[in-house]
């Protein structure tokens, strides 16, 4: 669907035109999986894919919410602060409102209608993308002067508290500060980041959504959120850290036996050997040498598959046929995982070839067709027009 297509939507729905039309990306992340909560460096950006959102102020002090992509619209009284209600998407806009009106903003109402190209719920950040896309269009709108690093914070609060997923920065710190061609290296620690180069030359950012619906993600994720700590807690008997991420191999190794449940030492390992993974892949890119962070990156779904145990039979199909596929120098699952997405590099001049042999691959042990599509890395969220 075009811009044009998405304003003539607004324009017969509220009788007007939109003041404002704004995107925010998704995003993936190229490695450093699951260690943002537990205080590690991450690697994504952001994609061309993402939210739009057409929005103009109302003077009849109600917060419409209307979607492109669901059915269900709602409208509701301007109020001192707003609650959840069930599983709906407006959620997550509502939340990053109920944010930013709790911070003793004063908004007036709104007429927005949103539309997203991402899959939904597939490990891209859809939800990341609108909460920002909502923060960003307030604080324009109303002038509000919130700075892009506490825009991503709020997002997490919103997540966090709202939505009530205990999921890090990464997603929403992407998808503000996403940059052409570029990786973001993150520390989620400091908030301290650098962009790397990513320049694929010959391959192409491959995503390929697996399709699979993932069932109990939020809980399975605050399952393993809540693994971490207790590995940490167990660790710090022995070690004087913060973070699962401020140990490094060595020392873990010679301090795992801590950690009385073997579960939850797999799930150490993860985290600490990816955070070292991170370490490598930022030298290797530094290096132009995409070889290894292809290496790197199959090594890192791996440890997501045996350690971590997020993957599934879907997500892992994928990437063993990657790891047939000459013309393909590596792959992952990206994201949370329990389904959603992988990523692959893949020879542009291979890409139509890999399509449709990954398909055929997928369909005879799965069931039915992934969807495969190349992605370029862009901007973080902006303006369009006013
Ligand atoms: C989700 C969360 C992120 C991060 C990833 C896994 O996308 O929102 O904070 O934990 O999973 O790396």
């Amino acid at each position: 669907m075009d811009i044009n297509a998405i304003i003539n939507e607004f324009s017969s729905r509220f009788g007007k035109n939109p003041e404002h039309i704004f995107f925010c990306p998704g995003r993936v992340n190229l490695i450093g999986e699951h260690i943002d909560y537990n205080g590690g460096k991450v690697m994504p950006c952001a994609i061309s894919l993402g939210t739009y959102l057409t929005i103009s102020k109302n003077k009849d002090k109600l917060l419409r919410f209307h979607s492109l992509n669901f059915p269900e619209t709602t409208e509701l009284h301007l109020q001192e602060s707003y609650t959840k209600t069930g599983k709906t998407w407006f959620n997550y806009p509502l939340g990053m409102i109920n944010e930013i009106v709790q911070e003793g903003n004063t908004i007036s109402g709104l007429d927005m209608l949103f539309y997203g190209n991402l899959p939904i719920g597939a490990g891209l950040s859809s939800s990341a993308s609108i909460e920002v896309l909502t923060g960003f269009a307030l604080n324009q709108l109303f002038g509000l002067k919130i700075s892009n690093k506490d825009l991503a914070l709020m997002g997490k609060k919103v997540e966090n508290q709202f939505i009530g997923v205990n999921s890090g920065i990464m997603d929403q710190f992407a998808v503000v500060m996403g940059k052409k061609d570029k990786a973001i290296l993150l520390d989620c620690d400091t908030l301290e980041y650098e962009y790397l180069p990513f320049e694929t030359g010959e391959y192409i950012l491959t995503i390929i959504n697996s399709n699979k619906q993932r069932i109990l993600a939020d809980s399975k994720y605050n399952e393993r959120f809540a693994e971490c700590g207790k590995a940490l807690k167990a660790l710090k008997k022995e070690l004087n850290v913060t973070h699962l991420c401020d140990i490094d191999l060595n020392t873990f190794e010679a301090h795992r036996h801590v950690i009385d449940d073997p579960i939850l030492q797999k799930r150490a390992l993860h985290v600490i050997s990816e955070n070292f993974r991170v370490g490598e892949a930022r030298d290797a890119l530094k290096a132009n040498d995409l070889t290894s962070f292809g290496k790197l990156m199959y090594a890192s779904h791996q440890s997501l598959k045996d350690w971590y145990e997020v993957s599934g039979k879907e997500l892992d199909t994928i990437v063993e046929f990657c790891k047939t596929y000459d013309d393909c120098i590596g792959a992952r699952m990206t994201g949370a995982g329990f389904g959603g997405c992988a990523i692959a590099l893949v020879k542009k001049n291979k890409f139509e070839d890999f399509s449709s042999k990954i398909t055929e691959y997928y369909n005879q042990r799965i069931g039915y067709n992934p969807e495969v599509f190349a992605s370029e890395i862009g901007d973080g969220v902006k303006e369009l027009s006013n």
